[in-house]
């Protein structure tokens, strides 16, 4: 059952966050319960993440930020990191064979310097070939950790302090949040995380503040856009009072 009737209905429904998050979490389990490899796991995820970023902008999301490669993540094999990379390669090479068939913006956030250089190239090369699209902003977390984040935002800071340019007591919150990956992006109204998993795992700590969490059961590859429709009425009967009464 779809949460809206139709499209228009969706695009013109303030019950429609527009920020979404999700851990794409699963990807092994389920290749593991059907004997296949887990990288068919992984294969399948970006399936979901290309069905998911294509319905969030059909409802009016606005920004859906993806947790795809976590600064821990470098803990796993080589052989699935390297696998990884490719899945990446490919995943941004269907944009420049096909063109921007969705009309979204692509952006990645985190670290991506420690990645190969043919691979750093493809990022900078999707995110020019999409930076017109004005469906969707789709933030791919690629070497991302929160503490991380924030280790480099903090620096940015000192080295301002240092430079003479302010003073430790100008700092605020709104100059953190101007130097993060998301500056410029509201903070997620609704974190989703499939697989039965109730963890934060260090994604968007800064952002995550007054964040709705949500989890689901389903794995990441079976995830379907009516999954997302029972995450967005859970999130319409939550109250949000952000610190009040
Ligand atoms: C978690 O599942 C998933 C990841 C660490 C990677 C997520 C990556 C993708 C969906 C594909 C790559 C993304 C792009 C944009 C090309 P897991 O491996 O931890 O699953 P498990 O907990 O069941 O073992």
């Amino acid at each position: 059952m779809k949460l809206f009737k139709d499209k228009e209905e969706s695009l013109n429904s303030a019950a429609v966050p527009s920020h979404i998050a999700i851990i794409m979490d699963g990807n092994g389990r389920w290749a593991k319960k059907r004997g296949l490899p887990r990288m068919a796991g992984h294969t399948e995820g970006v399936k979901t993440l290309k069905r998911i970023a294509r319905y969030c902008g059909e409802i009016g999301v606005k920004y859906l930020t993806v947790y795809a490669f976590s600064t821990e993540n470098w803990k796993r094999p080589k052989e699935e990191i390297d696998n990884l990379m490719k899945l990446l390669k490919l995943y941004i090479g269907d944009f420049k064979k096909d063109g921007n068939v969705d009309n979204i913006c692509v952006k990645v956030i985190g670290d991506v310097s420690r990645f190969p250089d043919d691979v750093q190239k493809e990022i900078a090369d999707v995110m020019e070939i999409t930076k017109d699209g004005t469906s969707i902003c789709l933030n791919i977390a690629l070497n991302y950790g929160g503490r991380a984040e924030l280790t480099y935002v903090m620096r940015k800071i000192a080295e301002k302090v240092k430079n003479g340019e302010i003073t430790a007591d100008m700092i605020t919150e709104q100059m953190l949040s101007e130097e993060m990956y998301t500056a410029g992006m509201p903070d997620p109204d609704i974190i989703i995380r499939p697989s039965g998993e109730q963890r934060l795992s260090n994604f968007l700590l800064w952002q995550a503040a007054y964040t709705e969490f949500w989890y689901s059961d389903v794995l990441w590859p079976d995830f379907k856009p009516e999954d997302l429709d029972k995450a967005i009425a859970d999130y319409n009967n939550r109250e949000r009072r952000y610190g009040g009464i």
